[in-house]
């Protein structure tokens, strides 16, 4: 079995291509795609998590990832190590940019998990507490593919760079 699991919602489209990116950056062998609407059972299995979601109705998880939230809730991640990434749109929605991303931080901490995966703030605009970890940086990787798609290769790249050491992938 793979020993990464990647875990997304999406609602049309974008986070699961940017899932499809991430694990082929980091090595298709090496991690397996899972969408949280049906394989979110699959996730007890994995000692290292990459999880992902976008953002709706005004700060709102995505759908999928709400749905299977009272799972998340009995689930306990101590000792697993968890690498987060949002999709959003800062310039619509500034006030909320990626609180979804937030609230899994959120979820994921409580019941114990290990985080990697930090990213700078800097090159965004948005005024949204929730997805940050401390003044400079996110809680994981933010990707805007409605306003700054042209920059998602790269910042994929380089963060699939920074994680690599804690997965195992150098
Ligand atoms: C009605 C609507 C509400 C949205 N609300 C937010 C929001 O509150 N925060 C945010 O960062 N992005 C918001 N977005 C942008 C989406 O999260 C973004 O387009 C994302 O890439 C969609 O990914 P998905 O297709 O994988 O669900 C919203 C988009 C729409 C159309």
């Amino acid at each position: 079995m793979k020993q990464i699991g990647l875990f997304y919602g999406t609602y049309t489209g974008t986070t699961g291509n940017i899932a499809k990116r991430i694990a082929k950056e980091l090595g298709e062998d090496k991690v397996a795609v899972h969408n949280i609407c049906c394989e979110g059972d699959k996730m007890a299995d994995y000692p290292l998590l990459i999880i992902g979601t976008s953002t709706w109705s005004v700060g709102a998880l995505q759908e999928d990832w709400n749905n299977f939230m009272p799972k998340l809730e009995n689930m306990n991640f101590e000792g697993k190590i968890v690498a987060l990434f949002g999709t959003g749109d800062q310039v619509n929605y500034p006030d909320t940019f990626l609180d979804g991303m937030g609230m899994l931080y959120e979820t994921f901490q409580f019941r114990g998990a290990k985080f990697v995966g930090f990213w700078p703030t800097k090159g965004y605009d948005f005024t949204s507490p929730l997805p940050l970890y401390n003044h400079d940086n996110f809680v994981g990787l933010a990707l805007d593919e409605d306003n700054q798609p042209e920059l998602t290769d790269q910042r994929i790249k380089e963060w699939c760079a920074l994680i690599r050491p804690a997965f195992g992938l150098e």
